[in-house]
């Protein structure tokens, strides 16, 4: 498969079908994403939020359940749109930005949040990225990351080739038959907790059958007693 186009211009054209794959009949499925959202909506509890490639807001109404305040952020115009259809219970103000040049200062959020991104990451980039979503979270703040199992796309593996960095491509197919070769990676329990444990110190992770979930603290660096 070669063409020219990007992995925005795969959402882009998705935004309207995204959702479908939240809804699909498989009661585990839909019980795993039941059980994270729930927990995001406690996490999210009185903090100043920040969503990364939010997408259609699926997240975003969790996170917003109760927070002090969401800002939501995807490249995608038209998920943006999407988006803003919902109704959310706190303050969410969403903003059209691309995840490598964040208009944001350093320090101002208690969370950050990332839904189905790390799998389209490149391996070659994990530095970098961490380096960007580590900068806009406060001292003493938390990043929450969900992601999703092979499982959870069907029974169809779609598997095109692989890269020189190991990353892995899939064709992608919308409703109107369009197909986009699409950088997915998936991590089992192992790499999950060593992709994480570097940079961060991991404080939770549910890794299931269809889907996994980790929270991350920022590194405590511990000063030396006399310093
Ligand atoms: C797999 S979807 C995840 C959407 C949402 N987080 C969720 O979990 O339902 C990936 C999202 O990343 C967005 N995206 C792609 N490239 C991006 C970039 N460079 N910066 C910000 N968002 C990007 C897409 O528009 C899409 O909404």
């Amino acid at each position: 498969m070669k063409n020219n186009k990007t992995i925005v211009d795969y959402y882009r054209a998705r935004a309207t079908e995204y959702e479908q794959i939240y809804y699909r009949d498989v009661p585990q499925r839909r019980q795993e994403i039941a059980d994270h959202f729930e927990f995001l909506e406690k996490l999210a509890a009185g903090k100043t939020v920040l969503e990364l490639a939010c997408g259609t807001g699926y997240w975003t109404q969790a996170a917003a359940k109760n927070a002090r305040e969401v800002i939501a952020t995807d490249i995608a115009p038209e998920m943006i749109k999407e988006a803003k259809t919902k109704k959310y219970n706190s303050a969410v103000t969403f903003i059209i930005s691309d995840i490598y040049d964040l208009p944001f200062k350093s320090a101002a959020f208690d969370l950050i949040i990332i839904g189905f991104w790390v799998s389209h990451e490149p391996k070659q980039n994990y530095s970098k990225f961490f380096e960007i979503i580590k900068k806009p979270l406060k001292a003493d703040g938390q990043i929450w990351l969900i992601d999703n199992n092979p499982p959870a796309e069907g029974a169809k593996s779609n598997f095109l080739h692989s890269d020189e960095s190991g990353n892995n491509f899939k064709c992608r197919r919308l409703d109107d038959g369009e197909e986009f070769s699409i950088l997915k990676n998936y991590f089992a329990k192992n790499e999950v907790l060593d992709l994480f444990s570097k940079p961060f110190s991991i404080n939770q992770l549910t890794h299931d059958e269809y889907y996994w979930s980790v929270l991350l603290d920022q590194k405590k660096t511990h000063l030396p007693a006399d310093s």
